[in-house]
């Protein structure tokens, strides 16, 4: 059996920081929704001009693509011994498509820690936040700053800020957050998955009690 989590929680809570560390303790691969459409906007496919457009405004883009481009994702051979979703799915309909296409494959989402943390925290984390050109790698000018600043610790590529994290796109992403992410929550907890971690903590202690949710030492 493979091993499925899906990481929740609302913009800038932590999942992207998490999910890398996490692939570390794991050996799972790391699938960020985000970064697939930010994949396909940087090498301009027609699915990345699409996907920009609804980005940029801090909108959801359609189901029917997004479930498309995660379902091409998981069928990979790195997959093989499963993955950590991280911003999939956000919607009831993708979570149905999702279960669908596991139960298919015979597998299941395994655990689905929540991360949580106070608006005005998200806001902050958001419009601090310095992102990997290369790979997606995150920083905050605050809370982890790079030890040279606008350069990658791990690859060495450029940091750059995403257009979305601007305080008006942040604040609206985390209304389409609220209408169309948070029924997810009571689908999870209804089929006992759901594990709630508090995210306004520093990221170590955060990480500490993720892995205790999914029963990894550290
Ligand atoms: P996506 O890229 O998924 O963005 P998001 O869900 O809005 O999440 P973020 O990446 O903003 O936050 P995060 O929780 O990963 O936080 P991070 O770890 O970086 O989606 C972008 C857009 O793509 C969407 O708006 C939508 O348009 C589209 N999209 C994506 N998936 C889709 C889907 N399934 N369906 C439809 N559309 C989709 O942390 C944030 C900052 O805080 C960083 O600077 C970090 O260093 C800092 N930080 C993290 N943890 C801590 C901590 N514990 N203490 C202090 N600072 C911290």
């Amino acid at each position: 059996m493979a091993t499925y989590i899906v990481l929740l929680g609302s913009p800038g809570a932590g999942k992207g920081t998490q999910a890398d560390i996490l692939i570390e303790q794991t050996g799972l691969v790391h699938i960020s929704s985000g970064d697939l459409f930010r994949e396909h906007i940087k090498n301009k496919t027609d699915l990345g001009q699409l996907a920009d457009s609804y980005m940029s405004k801090g909108e959801l883009v359609p189901d029917d693509l997004t479930i498309a481009m995660i379902k091409e994702r998981i069928s990979k051979s790195d997959c093989e011994r499963g993955a950590i979703l991280d911003g999939f799915p956000r919607t009831l309909v993708q979570a149905e498509a999702m279960k669908t296409t596991l139960d298919e494959m015979g597998e299941k989402v395994e655990v689905v820690p929540y991360i949580t943390a106070p608006e005005e925290i998200l806001i902050e984390r958001l419009s601090g936040r310095w992102t990997c050109r290369a790979s997606g790698h995150v920083f905050h000018n605050l809370y982890s700053p790079p030890a040279k600043k606008g350069v990658c610790d791990i690859d060495g590529s450029e940091l750059y800020q995403r257009d979305d994290d601007t305080v008006e796109t942040a604040k609206k992403r985390l209304r389409v957050y609220t209408e169309k992410t948070l029924p997810l929550i009571n689908y999870y907890r209804k089929q006992e998955k759901l594990v709630e971690i508090q995210g306004n903590q520093p990221i170590e202690k955060v990480t500490k009690d993720l892995l205790a949710a999914l029963s990894i030492e550290a």
